[in-house]
């Protein structure tokens, strides 16, 4: 079959593909896979909001909704926003989709040309580097170096800005590497973006998702509201990953624009899950304080045990639910090692290199996982890894 030439541009996300292969060892050979690979809560989703969504179908929610989202379930993104962050958007810089994903793809293709250039992490999640090349601009990855915690450094991205920059995507806390931004580097990213003139996307769908630290984000230094577009969702916090429901919040101008690309693609959210939507922002909130005080307990299991491991070094994530090994010392490439631990030892985790170039020497696994799996993998790779150092696979 004959593509576009435009979908040579489009990339992937490796932790669906894993995802597959680990199931077929698992089928086919029978051995024991121990699920580190993806990005999602394996916490059931809080009954409450079942229950809502149960209702809504009950209730007749079963038609499409205006493209950019019912009345009710905007104004209460927009109330949840007051309450969090102390900002208040007008429920007509809101629009509701089917996941996040959509708003960063919307924003893309309707912003940039061939030519203009967007800022994007590296590591980062792989969607953002995909659509940018999708979408004909030029990808410009800004390191995050193990030294600065994986927060990007503020004085080396003010070199990579040009006329041409666009748009700088930020991420925080950050999938892969749990890294989270201070309060100090979002004004001064905040103050290089007027200076500068271009736009900031900033994905927060691991903002509530926080360890030690606290949360800042770059909208509340957008006074104005002209130039910070947030994208955010309950795919994380509330472990709906499947629901698929995300919004963004950004100029209104810009609403007029999402919102005529989303009834080209998907017309609107499922209209069910926007009305559980309104339970999940505005109901009880303990399910999701007990996911993250679980999560916290994980991460520190997982860095306790990837510290005692050969060639491995681990710091520690302020956010999200991901560790981010340092494993140069094996002597391995980390697509060598990921395979070598998913075939050989059922470990299933991501190559550091899933998430850009800067990901080499590292690996990601997911800690959506228990504590009694996290100790499997740890007990599996700590007997395996002396042995390995020592005959290292070299790569070409
Ligand atoms: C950094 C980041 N942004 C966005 C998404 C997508 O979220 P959603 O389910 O809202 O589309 C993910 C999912 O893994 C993610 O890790």
């Amino acid at each position: 079959m004959k593509f576009a030439k435009r979908m040579s541009r489009l990339g992937t996300e490796s932790a669906f593909e894993i995802l597959a292969r680990a199931q077929r060892l698992e089928r086919e050979k029978g051995i024991e896979v121990v699920h580190l690979q993806i990005g999602e809560p394996d916490f059931d989703t809080p009954r409450n909001i079942r229950d809502a969504a149960i209702a809504a179908i009950n209730d007749g929610f079963t038609h499409y909704t205006a493209p950019a989202g019912m009345p009710d379930v905007r104004a209460a993104i927009s109330e949840y926003y007051a309450k969090l962050r102390g900002v208040t958007y007008d429920p007509d810089q809101i629009v509701v989709t089917p996941g996040s994903k959509e708003i960063m793809y919307s924003l893309i293709m309707m912003l940039v040309e061939d030519g203009d250039e967007v800022i994007y992490p590296d590591p980062g999640y792989p969607i953002y580097k995909s659509v940018i090349d999708y979408s004909g601009a030029k990808a410009v990855p800004i390191p995050l170096r193990e030294e600065n915690e994986f927060r990007l450094d503020i004085s080396e991205l003010e070199k990579l800005i040009t006329s041409k920059t666009r748009i700088l995507i930020i991420n925080s806390p950050q999938n892969p590497t749990g890294g989270v931004l201070t309060h100090d580097d979002v004004e001064r990213i905040y103050r290089l973006a007027c200076d500068h003139d271009f736009l900031i996307m900033t994905d927060e769908i691991y903002s509530r998702i926080i360890y030690d630290v606290e949360y800042a984000s770059i909208s509340q230094f957008d006074g104005k509201q002209e130039r910070v577009i947030v994208m955010d969702g309950l795919s994380k916090v509330y472990a709906m990953c499947g629901w698929r429901l995300g919004w963004g919040l950004m100029p209104k101008a810009l609403a007029q624009g999402v919102i005529r690309m989303q009834t080209n693609i998907t017309s609107c959210a499922t209209s069910f899950v926007q009305k559980a939507t309104i339970e999940a922002l505005s109901g009880d909130q303990t399910d999701p304080g007990k996911m993250v005080t679980e999560f916290r307990k994980r991460r520190d299991v997982f860095i306790e045990g990837l510290n005692q491991i050969e060639g491995f070094c681990c710091t520690k994530p302020h956010g999200a639910f991901y560790v981010w090994p340092n494993i140069k010392k094996t002597g391995w490439k980390s697509l060598e090692l990921s395979e070598y631990l998913l075939n050989e030892l059922g470990i299933a985790g991501l190559s550091g290199t899933a998430f850009g170039a800067e990901g080499e020497g590292y690996l990601r696994f997911s800690y959506a996982n228990s504590i009694e799996n996290i100790y499997k993998a740890i007990n599996r790779l700590k007997e395996a890894m002396p042995a390995l150092l020592k005959a290292p696979v070299k790569s070409n």
